[in-house]
């Protein structure tokens, strides 16, 4: 069964850990090891975001080298920021409104749906409660209608659609694929360095790849440094080199952001982040400068192919999605609640604001260059607020299945990061097929 592959797997042999995939990994030995330099506890959620392991297919070669300004250049302007997106004839904001009670329940469960990891099914692990699964977003000037799997894929006829980035990426990508299949089944397609489904009934293919800084880099891993390596000013070439062949490309990441990494530009050291406890002398720059040159990289990027080749595409990027680890993170009930935070009862913390400004104005600045020559759509998915919000829609500690089937040991792991299948993260899909709703074409966007 091709389902198979997808499956989450890991030897906890104590040596080599080896994933498949971009899987989530809890390590024994990794956390306590991360601690030891990331003991604000601010930062524990990333202690948590741990380690993915992936074959790097792809050999150095050539690349699209960009350079863009220097460290000390000052941010873009500030471009106004719109979120309204226009649906059929009105105009409405879908990232400002409330969680509220739906009985209607999602499309797919975890039995019907065959591609979900392990990791994130939740139903099949035994979590206990369902109540999660009953609530829809609402936002405040509009209704946001239910996910139509037909007109997602009558929308997506001829096209191919990629999802670029980390695990999350790759989240609300099968969270997707789940719902479109209650319509049509898609085949898996080979592809070198990433997964490709192909929807024969309505040539649409969907694609994920695997890529959490966008530009070419490597994770750190167990095995290797314990450090990320980025060229902020390269584009990965994973997708760069698929990138004439995308109409829609679907950019989600950050978290990996915030883990301690090396940035290189021009082939020289830029800076670093939280290296001296690895005892390097470079100069800590932060994350956020280095966030916003990988992002700008990648959408100039692409302008610039457009440019060259001339093909309408659009570009989406998903804002950050919080994390809720409350409580110990390694104990049974991190993450453990059953109902969504109301209204006002939870703010967007100062790292996660930083990040979504960044991501946003750097997308105002991707549309004011791309103005001169259109063709090319840019818009941002806002997940940020409406995702804070559900701290019950992640696995926790049913990241496993049956974690508490023989009592409740001391150390629980818990992922307060991804989100249960079905879950929350079908909202997203659901605003994500209003943007394609009203304009695929990339016409300029009217009453702003
Ligand atoms: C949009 O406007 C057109 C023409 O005025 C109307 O026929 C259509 O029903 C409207 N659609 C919605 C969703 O209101
Ligand atoms: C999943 O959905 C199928 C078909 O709708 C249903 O038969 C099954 O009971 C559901 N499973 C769960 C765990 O809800
Ligand atoms: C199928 O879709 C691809 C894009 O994913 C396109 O290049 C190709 O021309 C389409 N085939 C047909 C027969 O339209
Ligand atoms: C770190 O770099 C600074 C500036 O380059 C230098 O003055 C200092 O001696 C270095 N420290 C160590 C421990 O190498
Ligand atoms: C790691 O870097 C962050 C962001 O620059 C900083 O807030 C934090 O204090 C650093 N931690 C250590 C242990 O150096």
């Amino acid at each position: 069964m091709e389902a198979q592959k997808y499956a989450f797997k890991m030897k906890s042999s104590t040596t080599t850990t080896t994933l498949k995939d971009d899987s989530l990994c809890l390590s024994k030995n990794l956390v306590p090891y991360t601690l030891q330099f990331l003991l604000p506890i601010a930062l524990l959620p990333i202690v948590l975001l741990c380690i993915y392991f992936y074959p790097l297919f792809l050999t150095k070669s050539q690349t699209n080298e960009l350079h863009y300004g220097t460290i000390s250049s000052p941010p873009p302007p500030p471009y106004p920021v719109n979120n309204k997106i226009k649906a059929e004839n009105n105009s409405c904001d879908y990232f400002n409104g409330k969680w509220i009670h739906d009985k209607s329940g999602p499309l797919y469960n975890g039995t019907t749906c065959g591609t979900i990891k392990e990791g994130q099914n939740c139903m099949t692990n035994g979590r206990p409660d369902s109540n999660y699964l009953y609530y829809r977003w609402k936002p405040n000037e509009c209704n946001l209608p239910r996910f139509e799997p037909n007109t997602f894929l009558q929308l997506s006829k001829n096209k191919h659609i990629a999802f670029i980035g980390d695990s999350l990426a790759r989240n609300q990508f099968e969270s997707l694929l789940c719902m479109l299949s209650t319509v049509s089944k898609p085949k898996p397609v080979h592809h070198k360095g990433s997964h490709w489904w192909h929807f024969a009934s309505h040539n649409a293919t969907l694609s994920d790849y695997w890529s959490p800084f966008l530009v070419q880099g490597d994770e750190r891993s167990k095995s290797g440094p314990s450090f990320n390596t980025m060229h902020l000013d390269r584009v990965n070439e994973r997708w760069l080199k698929d990138m004439d062949g995308m109409d829609l490309i679907f950019l989600s990441f950050g978290n990996w952001f915030n883990v301690p990494s090396i940035y290189y530009e021009n082939g020289l050291v830029l800076g670093c982040l939280n290296c001296s406890s690895f005892g390097l002398n470079y100069t800590d720059i932060g994350f956020y400068v280095p966030l916003r040159k990988a992002l700008r990289t990648s959408l100039n990027a692409i302008i610039e192919r457009k440019r060259a080749k001339g093909k309408e595409i659009s570009v989406i990027v998903r804002t950050f999605s919080p994390t809720h680890f409350d409580g110990d993170w390694d104990k049974a009930g991190t993450c453990s609640k059953t109902e969504p935070y109301g209204n006002g009862e939870k703010k967007v913390g100062e790292m996660e604001s930083e990040i979504r400004r960044i991501q946003t104005e750097e997308v105002e600045s991707a549309k004011a260059k791309a103005n001169a020559f259109g063709g090319i759509r840019f818009e941002v998915l806002d997940v940020t607020e409406l995702a804070l919000l559900r701290p019950d829609g992640h696995p926790g500690a049913y990241m496993k299945p049956f974690p508490f089937a023989n009592g409740v040991s001391e150390h629980v792991q818990n992922d307060c990061v991804h989100w249960c299948l079905p879950g929350p993260i079908d909202t997203w899909n659901e605003i994500f097929l209003e943007m394609m709703k009203w304009d695929w074409k990339g016409q300029p966007r009217s009453e702003e």
